[in-house]
């Protein structure tokens, strides 16, 4: 079976422990687009680790292997000291890393770049846009023009996807989304959005044309944040915003930056459901807002076609919800609502940083 894994918001949905979680159950776990910028939250045994550029692969199973894909832009550098500080833990995971020779590369230039240009747009400052650009410009360099026996002496392969093709044809592959959809620089909330394609577009920009999706998962939590600049209707302010900031830790995996917090939003979701073909929901998050009173917006006055849309919704219409533990029966009015506004399955849900706390549903 060949899935994926989408964020379904503003990225930090929790993409990084779901695909963490279901790993073990694929041959190969693909990172399709983006690069630094994404910061993926993963536990091993107690322990956390930030994934900025490594697909979320179990490594204490032997069977996933991760593909960093065409459609990705990568810090070589960056890539260097991540996998030799994760090698510290685990020596022998390295060789089970494969990087594709025709993903292009971010250089220092393109991050001095994203300094100065982006500032407007909460840009992580990893080279994003910049190093898209050159790419799109005809100026870019590929992994291939680059001496690459630093990593090649880590164990780490260097490949392209028909090299492999036959390897994909005959696996399970999790393709594993990094950001989120309305940060799709097609579907998004334009301008401020990152600069690659979040949704399947990053799959099929990277060649893997030939495999044939089964699920798509959208990830969202039962509140929402968002990094950096952009609409935000649900948003909160003041107390009530850093109140729920500090229970939901958050702050950027990446930057650190305070991430900005609110409500579910229900229309938006709705939107990337329809726009992106997910077929299952998956909801995080569960024990944070706990015991308290939460809202979820349901409707906006405004119909949502477009991610320009979220820029005027109009009133915003909310349901209150509530919840005193985490068991599947106290969270039933939250799933049922869900599943009848969105016309969608949640298939999996989490609530907390354990194995244990996430389960699988359907
Ligand atoms: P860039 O991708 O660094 O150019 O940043 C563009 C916008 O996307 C900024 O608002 C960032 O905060 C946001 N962004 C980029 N990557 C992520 C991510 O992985 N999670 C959440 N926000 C992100
Ligand atoms: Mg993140």
């Amino acid at each position: 079976m060949n899935i994926v894994i989408l964020g379904a918001v503003f990225g930090d949905e929790g993409k990084g422990a779901i695909a963490h979680y279901l790993s073990t159950n694929y041959d190969w776990i693909v990172r399709y687009n983006g690069g630094a910028n994404a910061g993926h939250t993963l536990y091993r045994d107690g322990v956390k680790y930030v994934h900025n550029l490594l697909p979320s692969f179990d490594w204490r199973s032997p069977r996933p292997k991760a593909y960093l894909a065409s459609n990705m832009v990568i810090d070589l550098d960056k890539l260097y000291s991540e996998i030799v500080e994760l090698s510290k833990i685990n020596s022998t995971f390295p060789s089970r890393v494969y990087v594709d020779l025709d993903a292009f590369v971010v250089e220092e230039k393109h991050i001095e770049a994203d300094k100065n240009k982006n500032k407007h747009i909460g840009s992580t400052n990893r080279g994003i846009g910049p190093a898209y650009e050159d790419k799109i410009g005809r100026r870019g360099k590929r992994v291939r023009d680059f001496d690459l026996t630093k990593l090649k002496e880590l164990g780490v392969n260097f490949t392209t996807v028909l090299e492999q093709r036959l390897n994909f044809i005959g696996s399970d592959i999790l393709f594993e989304g990094a950001q989120g959809v309305l940060l799709d620089i097609n579907h998004g909330t334009y301008p401020y959005v990152s600069s690659s394609d979040s949704t399947l577009a990053g799959i099929y920009a990277s060649g893997f044309g030939f495999i044939k999706i089964d699920k798509v998962y959208g990830i969202a939590k039962v509140y929402s944040t968002r990094v950096g600049e952009g609409p935000f209707p649900t948003e909160l302010f003041g107390d009530e915003a850093e109140e729920l900031r500090k229970i939901g830790k958050e702050y950027g995996a990446t930057t650190g930056r305070p991430r900005r917090v609110g409500w579910l939003d229900l229309p938006a979701l709705e939107y990337v459901i329809h726009k992106t073909g997910i077929t299952d929901l998956v909801f995080t998050k569960f024990d944070i807002v706990q015991g308290q009173e939460i809202k979820i917006c349901t409707n906006y006055q405004n119909k949502i076609t477009s991610g320009q849309d979220l820029f005027n919704p109009g009133n915003l219409t909310y349901s209150n919800l509530k919840w005193n533990d985490c068991n599947i029966e106290s969270i039933k009015e939250f799933i049922d609502l869900i599943e009848r506004r969105l016309n969608t399955k949640i298939s999996i849900i989490s609530h907390g940083i354990n194995k244990e706390d996430i389960k699988i549903l359907k």
